[in-house]
């Protein structure tokens, strides 16, 4: 490297890294010494706010590769045969601060960013196919119920089962955070899934509802407690390390996306409703389509430019690819482009990382100004649509490229209930029952006596075993057994009885 002088900001040369200006050796520094107040000003400004979930994380760029001919189902140019491209992807905690251990029992984050020729396309996923809430009304306080007491700012177990079990929609994402997967060994051993249902729509502008599955080419393996607790002593940025070792190594991880789809008149006279965020589709209905694969294979060189101010938002979509009737989906399409607005600025989308890179990067959209703007048009160039001196237009022509469904009904608060499996423990049964095996189940057992045995209040601690007790009789049993064993104070319930949904 060769050997530069320090300057200021403003690239003038400084007279020393080591001394402020004083008044004699041991006299009082002076505020001319712009210098010390530039570096100690920008000093206080490093930070922006951390993301107020999925705080700490880490990323990688790639490439996505089509292997697979999807282009019966959707027009993207990104899911079109052979092509291949660029992508971004940040792997996250969901309710730990920026410097929490990366091996916390929680979901893990799975957010992809494709630089498309067509525009940046997001999605914003999780490893768990499923998620703890079907309304976005909800998600404040959910998120609040799983972070810190306002008092002593401690986590609180009592907390967490209360809002649990006064949601019984949380059942079927509760089973999988309390099984095996909620400890992922690696972020390179994690599935990821877009969970969401999703609208596809093909270049005839027929339209279909898909749901993403990116499966691990590194098999799926977790960490069992005892090693989740211990590395969250000794390396607590132990995911943060593997990946970028890896990445450094040349031993580059691989998902391979499939895709479930469902044609558009399915949704009507399907057994439960498939915009419902706490349900999975059975592969027995709705198959696996392979797509193609993705490949993380360079570490970003800045932590803070490229992944600390990425901003992912299910808002960003590209043409053959639409939202779907899920209200959580629609909360969340207003609700990241709104924090990234917060957290990094309203002109976070010229940042390198965040840019559209691969298609017009300085686009045609009639933005400007605001704090931080460098990228502008030309003078002439019109600064405001329709206009009559040449600047870009709106083409109608493309709105069926971004899909749609009929709809019509009064105004309500209700929960969809049209279908008739819409009810909130069938599935986690069957994932407690069908998917986990006898180990499994008795590591699950395991960990739910241990976490719902933390719970001080005997009222919230009796809700919980009802809830289990919804999901799997027997094992509301096993639950109030192993907890009487552990000398927990347990009222005489009834086992096999369903927790009262409560209205709130
Ligand atoms: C991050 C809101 C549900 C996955 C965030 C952030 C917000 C947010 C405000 C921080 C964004 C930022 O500062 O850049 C919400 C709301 C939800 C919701 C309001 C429900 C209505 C979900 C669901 C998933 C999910 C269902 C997964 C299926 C993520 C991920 C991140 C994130 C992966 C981190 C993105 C990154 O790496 O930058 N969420 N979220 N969220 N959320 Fe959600």
């Amino acid at each position: 490297m060769s050997q530069h002088f320090t300057t200021t900001n403003a690239g003038a040369p400084v007279a020393s890294d080591q001394h402020s200006l004083s008044v004699g050796t041991d006299g009082p520094i002076s505020l001319t010494d712009h210098y010390l107040v530039e570096k100690l000003a920008q000093f206080n400004r490093e930070r922006v706010p951390e993301r107020v979930v999925h705080a700490k994380g880490g990323g990688a760029y790639g490439t996505f590769t089509v292997t697979n001919d999807v282009s019966a189902y959707t027009r993207a140019a990104l899911f079109q045969p052979g092509v291949e491209t660029e992508m971004f992807a940040r792997f996250s905690t969901v309710a730990g601060e920026q410097g929490s251990p990366d091996t916390w029992r929680d979901p893990r984050g799975f957010a992809l960013k494709f630089y498309t020729s067509e525009g940046n396309y997001d999605l914003v996923g999780n490893n768990t196919p499923v998620f703890f809430i079907k309304d976005g009304i909800k998600f404040p306080d959910f998120i609040r119920s799983q972070k810190r007491l306002p008092g002593s700012h401690l986590r609180d177990n009592d907390m967490q089962w209360d809002f649990w079990s006064l949601q019984p929609e949380s059942a079927h994402q509760v089973t999988w955070l309390m099984g095996d997967r909620g400890i992922p060994r690696s972020w390179r051993e994690m599935n990821g899934y877009g969970s969401h249902t999703y609208q596809w729509i093909n270049a005839a502008g027929e339209r279909f509802w898909v749901k993403y599955h990116f499966i691990s080419e590194q098999g799926v393996h977790s960490l069992g407690n005892d090693e989740a607790s211990q590395l969250a002593g000794s390396d607590a940025d132990h995911h943060i390390r593997d990946l970028y070792t890896h990445i450094e190594d040349g031993d580059f991880p691989r998902w391979t996306l499939y895709v479930q789809v469902m044609p558009y008149a399915d949704a009507a006279t399907y057994r439960f409703n498939p915009f419902d965020l706490t349900k999975v589709w059975p592969k027995a209905d709705y198959p696996r389509i392979e797509v193609g694969v993705m490949e993380l294979n360079r570490n970003p060189a800045n932590y803070f430019a490229e992944v600390e101010q990425a901003a992912f938002a299910p808002s960003n979509f590209v043409p053959g690819i639409g939202p779907s009737p899920d209200k959580m989906l629609m909360a969340r399409i207003f609700s990241y482009a709104d924090a990234h607005r917060y957290r990094v600025g309203t002109n976070h989308a010229q940042l390198p990382v965040n840019a559209p890179k691969n298609a017009d990067p300085h686009g045609h959209s009639y933005a400007k100004d605001g704090a931080m703007r460098y990228s502008f048009a030309s003078p002439e160039t019109p600064v405001y649509a329709p206009n009559s001196t040449g600047g870009a237009h709106a083409d109608p022509a493309r709105a069926a490229e971004s899909g749609g469904w009929e709809t019509d009904g009064e105004m309500v608060r209700a929960a969809a209930t049209l279908h008739s499996e819409d009810d909130d423990f069938g599935q986690a049964g069957t994932l407690y029952r069908e998917v986990f095996d006898d180990a499994a189940r008795a590591r699950f057992l395991d960990q739910i006596t241990g976490h719902v045995g933390a719970v001080v209040s005997d009222e919230i601690r009796e809700r919980a075993i009802q809830y289990w007790t919804s999901v799997d009789a027997g094992l509301g049993a096993q639950l109030r057994a192993a907890l009487a064993a552990e000398g927990a104070p347990i009222e005489a319930g009834e086992p096999g009885t369903a927790a009262e949904p409560v209205q709130v």
